[in-house]
């Protein structure tokens, strides 16, 4: 058998594929030949990502949808289907997250990330299923460290990640026997991107965050788009159910006190 990490002619999906981490995991496999759908709530965050990854020199196509629309997320990978056939590859990557304790948020603010990232993710699951037919099919949903290292401000994102990664662990069994992989991946601390600002929001934040990780640095999207990439090549034959940390070796020191950081940002946040 050659290895490869050769995607032409491969189709990809990536689900909240338009900005961050999720676009540039997209860009990564236009980059390596793939033709690359992405969707996310903003048309003209789907309009540019599409550009760009036809910059790439890649076939690219966008849909609209919330991922808690159930009708939305059917439809339009359906017109992917339509499109290009059955998938090689589903990234599912779209959440939400502020800093807000318990006591500091709405039950409907809970349920908003709950259900972008949580509910969200079982929506792509069950509407991606009967288009995961091909031989070697591989599923990566976008976790985060909150999934298991408990932080101030992070119930909703750490309650949503840990059900996320249950899902995949628990559908690595349940579509084994289709043939299909499902894995994790879980970013540590990624430069320049959404989820950094909402979380470590002054440069100096950023600056203690980056040297808080073994590896000394941020990670980049592209750091995340090889994890994708691999868990979805012939090298990942053999690889589903995984919840694979790619994060400097972030979450073996405890997220370098993220915690006790998030705490003290909360307090102020609340006035507390
Ligand atoms: P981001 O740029 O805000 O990416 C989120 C993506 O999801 C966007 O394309 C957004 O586009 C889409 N999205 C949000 N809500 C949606 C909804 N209801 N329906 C459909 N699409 C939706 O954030 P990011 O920081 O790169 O994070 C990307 C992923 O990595 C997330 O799963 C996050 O939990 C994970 N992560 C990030 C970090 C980090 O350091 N940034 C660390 C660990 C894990 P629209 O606004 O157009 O909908
Ligand atoms: N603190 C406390 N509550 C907050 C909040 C904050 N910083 N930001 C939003 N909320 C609450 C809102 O007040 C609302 O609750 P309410 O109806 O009881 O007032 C609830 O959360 C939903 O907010 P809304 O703006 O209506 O939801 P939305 O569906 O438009 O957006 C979010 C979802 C809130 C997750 C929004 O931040 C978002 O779209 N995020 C996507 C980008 C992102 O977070 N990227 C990082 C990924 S790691």
């Amino acid at each position: 058998m050659s290895l490869t990490v050769d995607f032409k002619g491969k189709t990809v999906v990536v689900v909240g594929g338009t900005s961050g981490i999720n676009r540039g995991i997209a860009e990564l496999f236009a980059r390596h030949g793939a033709r690359v759908a992405v969707a996310s709530r903003k048309e003209a965050k789907v309009t540019d990502t599409v550009a760009a990854l036809e910059g790439h020199g890649a076939e690219a196509m966008g849909f609209v949808a919330d991922v808690r629309d159930l009708d939305a997320v059917e439809a339009g990978l359906k017109s992917v289907h339509e499109a290009w056939g059955d998938f090689d590859v589903l990234v599912s990557g779209a959440a939400g997250n502020f800093p807000a304790s318990l006591n500091g948020m709405s039950a409907n603010a809970f349920r908003s990330v709950v259900e972008i990232d949580l509910i969200g993710t079982v929506h792509v699951m069950k509407a991606s299923y009967p288009y995961l037919k091909k031989p070697g099919a591989s599923v990566v949903n976008i976790s985060a460290p909150q999934a298991f290292l408990p932080m101030p401000g992070q119930s909703h994102v750490s309650a949503a990640k840990a059900g996320v990664d249950m899902i995949t662990r628990t559908l690595a069994i349940e579509w084994g026997r289709d043939g299909i992989r499902v894995n994790s991946v879980v970013p540590g601390p990624i430069g320049g991107t959404e989820g950094m600002a909402r979380l470590a929001p002054t440069p100096d934040a950023i600056e203690k965050v980056a040297a808080s990780v073994p590896l000394n640095r941020l990670g980049t999207p592209d750091d995340i788009g090889h994890a994708c990439m691999y868990l979805s090549s012939d090298m990942g034959a053999y690889v589903s159910g995984a919840v694979l940390p790619v994060d400097g070796g972030w979450a073996q020191s405890g997220c370098g006190g993220m915690g006790a950081f998030l705490g003290k940002l909360v307090a102020q946040l609340e006035g507390r």
